[in-house]
């Protein structure tokens, strides 16, 4: 069992929490409609651009900068990430995130970063597709990073955003479009990609001219017994990395691959978790007969095109 569950009771209340982190970090947010710096007014509460345009916080804690299209509807279901919930509290994740971190870590060096203030000077980081926000939360908690960092999660889906606000971490929240990130030119030194479409022309506006993003990609045998069920094989061994050299130069490469054992009750949460199942019907015993699940994902760190 994982220790990372959420913490329903945040020391101080969510959207007290999100405020704080818009105003110490003034003009890192643009206007959707416009462009221009968006600047959290704490006499009105709102996010507010020179030309009046102006975006109220949710009392849930995050900024939504997508108006009311912000829900991905397709295969992104509030049930999907439910599901994802429970299965990174089975701890089958962890791993790959221990994986991401140290990934992460290499390339921003957060020793070396000045100590952490109030003024300028923190790294900034970014999950873009947090979705219920598990790796933008598991890179928060690694204390070198929550040290140098300050943390943002993006995601096209209000339920997802809404979802990964019970994370107790020091994490600005967005709905926002991936392909048109809310952002300034150049505000972030890491962005990471996981699991997620990818917006390469828009990661590499937001980046730093040294700015890393590190993309995760299923490997090969990523969820082969689920997809065994499904009667599909697994993606050819390359497709992961000549996809991320198309796009991006290339740093580093990793494979993280291994198998968790399926406790009986933790099977039901396994078929809504990937949009791979997404209108297929699953036979109950066949999902019984499943002991175990494989985790095999390709983390490629780089800079974009
Ligand atoms: C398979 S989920 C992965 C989420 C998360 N990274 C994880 O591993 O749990 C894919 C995510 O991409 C998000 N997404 C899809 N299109 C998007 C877009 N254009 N902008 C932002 N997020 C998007 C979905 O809402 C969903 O949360």
């Amino acid at each position: 069992m994982t220790e990372r569950n959420p913490n329903p009771q945040p020391k101080i209340g969510k959207a007290e929490r999100l405020k704080a982190l818009l105003a110490r970090d003034p003009g890192v947010l643009s206007c959707p409609v416009c462009g221009g710096a968006l600047l959290f007014a704490r006499e009105t509460s709102a996010l507010r651009c020179a030309r009046g345009h102006s975006y109220d916080l949710a009392k849930k804690g995050y900024a939504n900068l997508q108006g009311r299209g912000g829900d991905a509807k397709s295969v992104y279901s509030r049930a999907l990430f439910e599901s994802r919930r429970a299965v990174f509290g089975f701890g089958f994740y962890e791993e790959a995130a221990r994986a991401i971190t140290g990934i992460a870590k290499k390339h921003l060096r957060p020793s070396e970063a000045p100590i952490r203030s109030e003024s300028a000077g923190a790294h900034r980081v970014l999950d873009a597709g947090c979705g219920e926000g598990y790796y933008a939360f598991m890179l928060s908690r690694d204390a070198q990073l929550r040290d140098a960092c300050r943390f943002y999660g993006l995601d096209l889906s209000r339920d997802a955003v809404a979802m990964a606000t019970d994370y107790d971490a020091d994490i600005a929240w967005i709905v926002a479009d991936l392909a048109k990130p809310p952002f300034r030119d150049g505000a972030f030194d890491l962005i990471l990609n996981a699991l997620s479409p990818a917006g390469y022309g828009a990661f590499r506006r937001i980046l730093a001219p040294n700015g890393v993003l590190i993309k995760v990609l299923p490997g090969r045998d990523y969820l082969r017994e689920l997809r065994a069920l499904l009667g599909e094989r697994g993606r050819g061994e390359s497709e992961a990395a000549a996809h991320c050299a198309k796009h991006m130069r290339i740093a580093e490469r990793a494979n993280i691959r291994y198998r968790c054992a399926l406790q009986a009750e933790q099977k039901k949460a396994l078929p809504a978790m990937t949009p791979l199942t997404a209108g297929k019907n699953l036979d109950p015993s066949a999902l019984d007969s499943l002991h175990c699940l494989t985790i095999d994902l390709e983390i490629v760190a780089g800079r974009p095109f």
